[in-house]
């Protein structure tokens, strides 16, 4: 099956740096690619394992949204190097756990470095998030950590993740959601086809109005919201030394002003990290 190709700069460079073996990137990234949660952002220290260890922090959180327990079936979609589900190998019993990417390279490093425990399955496929390779009421869990704004629709992935759900089952995923305004220019929260994108295709326009509509008009129930931004600040400020860390590049340029823009926009209040959750009625009004 042909998968649509992924163009996810940050990734080269990420996947290029643990290829060289750069003890840095395989503290800070070795695990999880995405932002970090510090229960209390002053006492961040800005090295690479203080981040590699809000990264975990941060999935445990989102994990734990989505209420896992020993026993369920549990799918992280765009699961990148495959930290959440290492994590949850580590913390759960005779659980089975799959991976789903877009990209082979990822994967590949994924089934190398985590390995079920006794009792445990895991099993890694390639495949899009909107056509997820599941059979119905196949799953208890579906997790998305910091991926969503990748995929080409939102609403089809939440209509693939209501069909794979068991009823009852939970999704819950983590987003960056700009401040409820219509009048928000299309270009500010999309990238472009005119400027490079460090971090490649993305949308974080969905406001929680627009998710609270779209996740009821699937028939999701019971959203809950958690504003987490105060405690991913210090991301910026650990990515503000990395640079120093790496050849500096003209490639490196949309990086930084990407992450600028990113971290201003959180600063004041304009983009929020949240944690979303939501359950499929354990039956349906549609039956
Ligand atoms: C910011 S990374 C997060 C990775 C991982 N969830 C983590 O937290 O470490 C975004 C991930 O989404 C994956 N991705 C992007 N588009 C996808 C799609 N359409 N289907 C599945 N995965 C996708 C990327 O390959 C990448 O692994």
């Amino acid at each position: 099956m042909a998968y649509s190709t992924v163009d996810l700069p940050y990734f080269d460079l990420i996947l290029k740096q643990l290829d060289k073996g750069d003890q840095i990137f395989e503290q800070a990234f070795g695990r999880h690619v995405h932002w970090g949660y510090w229960a209390n952002p002053d006492q961040a220290t800005y090295t690479a394992q203080d981040y590699g260890e809000a990264a975990e922090q941060l999935s445990v959180e989102i994990y734990a949204a989505a209420q896992v327990a020993n026993q369920q079936s549990i799918l992280d979609v765009g699961c990148g190097l495959g930290g959440t589900l290492a994590s949850l190998n580590e913390h759960l019993e005779t659980v089975s756990l799959y991976g789903l990417n877009i990209d082979a390279r990822q994967l590949e490093r994924a089934k190398n470095k985590v390995v079920a425990q006794v009792g445990n399955s895991i099993e890694f496929k390639q495949g899009d998030a909107c056509e997820l390779p599941f059979a119905d009421q196949s799953l208890d869990v579906v997790l998305a950590v910091e991926c969503i704004f990748h995929f080409a629709d939102r609403r089809q992935f939440f209509q693939e993740v209501f069909r794979v759900l068991k009823p009852g089952g939970r999704l819950a995923i983590s987003d960056f959601a700009p401040l409820e305004f219509e009048g928000w220019p299309d270009f500010f929260w999309r990238s472009t086809s005119v400027l490079p994108s460090f971090y490649g295709g993305f949308d974080i326009t969905y406001t929680m109005k627009k998710y609270q509509e779209m996740s009821a008009q699937v028939g999701f129930i019971g959203m809950q919201e958690r504003d987490i931004t105060r405690n991913t600040l210090p991301t910026y400020g650990y990515f503000q030394r990395l640079p120093l860390a790496l050849e500096m590049s003209p490639d490196l340029l949309p990086a930084i002003a990407q992450t600028l823009c990113l971290e201003g926009a959180s600063r004041l209040g304009l983009l929020r990290y949240m944690i979303l959750s939501w359950q499929k009625p354990l039956m349906s009004l549609l039956e």
